[in-house]
């Protein structure tokens, strides 16, 4: 049987792999907070997971995995992640993922897998194609499981995760075809079109942690206004006097991202543009705006910082809310495919 819903609410699923230990701005505007204004949409029943198996393309060391899990657990329920309103969990703990990975594999082919994108970028790295390792290779079949078992209406990403989406949508096409039964409804990509890929500090490529270009979101305020200051800016203006493009300009970017007081980014585009602002006014100015935005959420992860047990039990009831969504399609599924086990 197929369903998008649950109690007539559309489902929304989606996850975050913790291959560091906290999120910026990026991830942020990207991501996390069009998912958490869908978990207040009152026609959204919203499904966010953090997506530990994933991180082990990467981080082979347990303390580190348990660090960075811990990390973006905080960073999403300091951000505003309710889990009264979103079903929240740890991948690893709904065992069903992995299950429905190894099915999946079934029906994508090696060409298919050959030209998804993460493969392909470390292969532009130099990293020789015999030594990548086959979780990464494999990584989008999981993420198909992961999101197909949710049979979600959509999918809130930033705009680098659509590839991942359309080959599960490829995936579950495929699956029906092949049973002749509708099992997996198509999901939709929910991807901003104006803030799915923010440009990082350096100005050429999008933010991302390996790419160092960050602006971070709970890190020191030192961290934070160091990032901030070695921001790329216009690279033909050389003094404050000098008249400096806004446009595509990533400080300009971020201030109409962070900060809220709207005649004040108005003002600075207007004084860069025939140059009577110096780029160190302007930065300042970006870094009291993050300031003034995060300084909610890092006083709350402070706090939550102190009762990781909370933390704890707050995954473990949102994995068993997840399991009885996730092992009812697992049992059709093995049901589908001829296969009698505990499940069914
Ligand atoms: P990173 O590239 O820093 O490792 P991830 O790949 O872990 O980030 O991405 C986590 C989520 O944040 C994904 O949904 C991704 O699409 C989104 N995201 C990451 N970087 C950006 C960005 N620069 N702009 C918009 N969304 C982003
Ligand atoms: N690949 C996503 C990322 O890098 C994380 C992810 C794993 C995910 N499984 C998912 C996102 C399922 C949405 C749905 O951030």
């Amino acid at each position: 049987m197929s369903t998008q819903q649950t109690n007539n609410k559309k489902r929304i699923l989606s996850g975050i792999t913790p291959s560091g230990n906290s999120l910026h701005i990026g991830n942020y505007f990207g991501a996390v907070k069009p998912q958490l204004e869908l978990q207040n949409d009152l026609t959204t029943d919203t499904h966010y997971f953090i997506a530990d198996l994933h991180a082990l393309t990467t981080v082979h060391d347990a303390a580190a995995l348990e660090k960075n899990i811990t990390g973006v657990v905080l960073d999403y329920l300091s951000l505003g992640l309710d889990p009264s309103n979103s079903v929240f969990f740890r991948q690893s703990q709904v065992m069903s993922h992995t299950q429905l990975a190894v099915v999946l594999a079934n029906y994508v082919s090696f060409g298919q897998m050959k030209r998804m994108h993460a493969f392909k970028d470390k292969l532009q790295k130099n990293v020789g194609v015999e030594s990548i390792n086959m979780g990464l290779f494999n990584y989008p079949i999981l993420m198909a499981a992961d999101i197909l078992i949710y049979k979600p209406f959509g999918v809130p990403v930033g705009e680098d995760q659509r590839q991942h989406i359309e080959l599960a949508r490829d995936i579950a096409e495929n699956f029906n075809r092949t049973y002749k039964k509708d099992v997996f409804p198509l999901p939709e990509p929910l991807i901003s079109k104006t803030i799915g890929k923010i440009i990082g500090t350096d100005g050429k490529r999008k933010m991302s942690k390996s790419l160092g270009n960050i602006i971070g979101i709970f890190e020191d305020e030192a961290v934070i206004r160091k990032q901030i200051m070695s921001c790329f800016t216009d690279p033909n203006r050389k003094k404050a006097t000098d008249p400096g493009k806004v446009e595509g300009n990533p400080v300009f970017l971020y201030h109409d991202l962070l900060n809220d007081d709207l005649a004040e980014v108005a003002d600075l585009k207007d004084r860069y543009t025939v140059g009577t602002v110096g780029d160190v006014e302007v930065k300042e100015k970006l870094f009291l705006a993050h300031q003034r935005m995060f300084a909610q959420a890092r006083d709350r992860r402070r706090n939550l910082e102190q009762d990781l047990n909370q933390v704890k039990e707050i995954l473990k009831n949102g994995a068993d809310e997840a399991a009885k969504v996730a092992d009812a399609t697992m049992k059709e599924v093995y049901q589908v495919l001829g296969i009698e086990n505990q499940l069914n």
